[in-house]
């Protein structure tokens, strides 16, 4: 009877949407917002203006402005398509000669940590996937402390990576709006206020999103205090190479921590200095006190990701794995990432030198300062609106600019328009 009923008032279709409304599982889901980086994105792609610039996005782009596949990765692509290699699961903690190779490419290759085993890498899904791997791993593992540390600002994800595997989040001062660099003194200040036992993440190089880096010395105290509150930290390294064109110096905090017996946790990408953004390698690295306790970790690691996508993606792990391990390809890959990493950093000099020739009397000396792929221009919201809407410019609110989005041919231009919205 109920049935009958139900279906006569269906009868009408203004009832029958209403039903469905009714019925909905997800009435309560509210529209999130846009994500910021694709916002500016999606406005640059809407904007005709023939001069427009994307200086959003976190991709490297060569001089004109397009893409960028590095030869050594075609090369090490028909080496698989030659090989006819199969297409079988890898294990669960990823392709093994490519986990090695990682870990050797973020310690180094005398590394004693590489000697005595006592290590664990996992291949994750790039930077992120390998972020959120820790993550996980501290959020069940970690007893002493639920609060992660971030540098403030820090990468936008990092917030969430950390806060959905069930963490909370605190900060530390890091940058100094007044003088668009390090705020040394109160980082210093902070850390050592931190809890004992917390956890801290800091950015091995090119921190994103000020491009402002501790100097060795400044590492060195850092390092110190951190052993003083024993804090366990987590470097994300997703810049290796990409940053001064050097492997080993942009690893150079990252050895000296462990050098001073930190057991730290690393997370690496190949996305920038590999330009394997979609192909999703990366690796997450663990060091402990021993082989074995790396063993018992190890075994934990796999039974976290198991549960969470049961092996990880095969193709990018192959390309870097063969570009890691074949010292031609190997030798090709370091002069390309050093290219990436002088491209940028001419950039830099040329818009200051730029900045100058327009006649601007502000100090830009950060812009050269600074490093890796983005710079904090240190502009502020209205001159960033104004960038958007006179120039055609497309940046985030913050003032950070993608330097890897500037080329020859447009940074007179960039140059011209940051004159005219500062002066
Ligand atoms: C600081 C930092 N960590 C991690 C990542 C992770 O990137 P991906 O997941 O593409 O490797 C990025 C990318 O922009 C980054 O800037």
């Amino acid at each position: 009877m109920a049935l009958l009923h139900t279906r006569g008032l269906l009868a009408t279709p203004r009832l029958a949407a209403a039903a469905t409304r009714a019925s909905s599982w997800w009435s309560h889901v509210e529209m999130g917002p846009p994500d910021p980086i694709l916002g500016v994105t999606e406005a640059f792609k809407r904007d005709t203006n023939s001069k427009k610039m994307n200086l959003g996005v976190g991709a490297y782009r060569d001089d004109n402005g397009k893409p960028y596949v590095l030869n050594c990765v075609r090369k090490a692509e028909a080496m698989i398509a030659s090989k006819k290699m199969d297409k079988e699961y890898l294990p669960i903690g990823g392709l093994a000669d490519f986990t090695r190779a990682s870990a050797e490419l973020a310690l180094g290759e005398n590394s004693e940590v590489l000697k005595s085993g006592r290590y664990v890498t996992v291949q994750g899904i790039s930077g992120t996937g390998s972020l959120r791997i820790g993550a996980s791993f501290l959020q069940r593992f970690f007893k002493s402390s639920r609060d992660v540390y971030l540098p403030k600002p820090s990468w936008g994800n990092h917030t969430p990576i950390f806060r959905d595997a069930g963490l909370q989040l605190q900060a530390y001062r890091y940058y100094d709006p007044k003088t668009c660099s390090l705020d040394f003194s109160g980082a210093m200040d902070d850390i050592s206020k931190i809890p004992e036992k917390s956890i801290i993440l800091l950015h091995a190089c090119a921190h994103n999103p000020t491009g402002v880096d501790p100097r060795q010395e400044q590492w060195k105290e850092i390092a110190a205090l951190v052993k003083k509150r024993n804090l366990l930290v987590y470097f994300d390294m997703a810049y290796q190479g990409f940053a001064s064109g050097d492997i080993n110096r942009d690893a150079w905090a990252v050895r000296y921590f462990i050098d001073q017996g930190i057991n730290v946790l690393i997370s690496q990408s190949y996305a920038k200095n590999m330009g394997l953004y979609g192909e999703r390698a990366g690796a997450f690295t663990m060091i402990c006190s021993n082989a074995e306790e790396a063993k018992r970790v190890e075994s934990q690691l796999k039974i976290l990701i198991r549960p969470m996508y049961s092996n990880p993606p095969m193709n990018g792990a192959r390309i870097a794995s063969i570009i890691l391990n074949t010292p031609d390809i190997r030798k090709e890959w370091l002069v390309e990432v050093k290219g990436m990493a002088d491209r940028i950093i001419s950039m830099r000099t040329q818009l200051v030198s730029n900045l100058k020739k327009e006649g601007s009397s502000h100090n830009w000396q950060h812009i050269t300062d600074q490093i890796g792929m983005f710079c904090f221009t240190g502009l502020k919201p209205e001159q960033v609106e104004k960038l958007i809407k006179e120039f055609s410019i497309y940046l985030t609110k913050d003032g950070r600019i993608s330097v890897a989005g500037v080329t020859s041919g447009n940074v007179g231009y960039l140059a011209h328009a940051i004159h005219q919205v500062t002066k």
